[in-house]
């Protein structure tokens, strides 16, 4: 069984480092992608205080993504590349880090009660197949660590796991 450290009372930085371990060590031994997204959202969302929402969606067709494995409310299932902040991560190859989705033109509301988001593209071999998403209630939740930190962890599944088939 995996028995995660507390670490909610730790500075950012340090507190993204542990994360990164371990998710390293709850992926470890496994590669099927499913999985192992199931496993980096319900850690990601036991750990991280102050989220809504954190999961996967992939690029199941070249210009649409579809919802993969999350915690937090039923979502949004396509979302077409250019839109709302997970497609712009898509298009941009880059993390979009939003302070307040009212200030997103586009932002594609799943739930109401969102007020910042975080959407790092993973990438294998420079390619684009999907996205990771945290949500929170709370404006101005994430920043720079945060987006480094989470960005280390979409590194860590890509790693660890098998191209979608
Ligand atoms: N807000 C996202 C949609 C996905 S949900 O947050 C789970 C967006 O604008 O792309």
């Amino acid at each position: 069984m995996f028995a995660p450290r507390s670490i909610a009372n730790l500075a950012k930085p340090e507190f993204h480092r542990e994360l990164a371990d371990q998710l390293t060590g709850l992926l470890t031994g496994e590669s099927d992608p499913i999985a192992n997204a199931a496993n980096t959202s319900a850690l990601i969302f036991e750990a991280m205080p102050d989220l809504n929402w954190a999961g996967f969606y992939f690029l199941r067709t070249p210009g649409e993504l579809v919802l993969g494995p999350f915690q937090g409310k039923p979502a949004c299932v396509r979302i077409a590349v250019g839109r709302g902040v997970c497609g712009a991560a898509v298009e941009r190859g880059a993390s979009v880090l939003v302070e307040d989705v009212h200030d997103f033109p586009g932002h594609i509301a799943c739930d109401a009660a969102s007020r910042s988001e975080l959407v790092v593209p993973l990438i294998r071999d420079g390619k684009v197949f999907g996205v990771l998403d945290l949500d929170s209630p709370s404006p101005g939740r994430f920043d720079g660590d945060d987006q480094a930190g989470v960005e280390r962890l979409a590194a860590i599944y890509v790693a660890a796991s098998s191209p979608l088939a």
